[in-house]
């Protein structure tokens, strides 16, 4: 049996280059946690279908469990490790926190990556949208009200953001 050959790759992790050597069908998953050691991206299915894996690539939100890590190649990856800032929770890990949008917690960054996509480009969602937008990911403690409080805090506490931001 022949040893699979290992190609290099080199990405951006939260602003950070980071590279490694994986086999062509190492997941990004699997290299930002075990290459990267970041943990906070979880891996909670094996059928693409839970959203525990998302992260941003190139600002878009990507099942990381479904992308090679050799076709990111190159690419900006940001995690939940990424959202705070110095020493600051993000609004949007704020906002989990205060309408207890989480529960074990297994769901949640892969929740806080996906609604950070989702207000980056629609950034005062309807109820519904925040539902439709959030619909590739799983929440098996059923937290899904409290989620979507979260979101909805997340949106308004961003907006403010940027007005207050502009007012500067
Ligand atoms: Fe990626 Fe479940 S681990 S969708
Ligand atoms: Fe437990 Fe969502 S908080 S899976």
């Amino acid at each position: 049996m022949t040893t699979p050959t290992k190609l290099p790759v080199s990405m951006t992790v939260n602003g950070r280059a980071v590279t490694g050597y994986v086999e062509p069908r190492t997941l990004l998953a699997h290299f930002i946690r075990e290459q990267a050691g970041l943990t906070g991206t979880h891996v909670g299915c094996d059928s693409s279908s839970c959203g525990c894996c998302v992260v941003l690539m190139d600002g878009a939100p990507v099942k990381s469990c479904t992308v090679f890590a050799p076709m990111a190649e190159g690419h900006s990856i940001q995690t939940v490790e990424g959202l705070a800032q110095g020493g600051q929770l993000h609004p949007i890990q704020q906002a989990f926190s205060d309408q207890h949008g989480l529960q074990c917690g297994y769901c949640t960054p892969g929740m806080m990556m996906t609604s950070l996509a989702l207000l980056s480009r629609n950034p005062d969602p309807t109820e519904h949208e925040i539902r439709e937008g959030l619909s590739g990911n799983l929440c098996r403690c059923t937290g899904y009200n409290n989620i979507v409080k979260a979101v909805q805090q997340a949106a308004g506490a961003m907006s403010a953001g940027e007005s207050a931001a502009a007012d500067d």
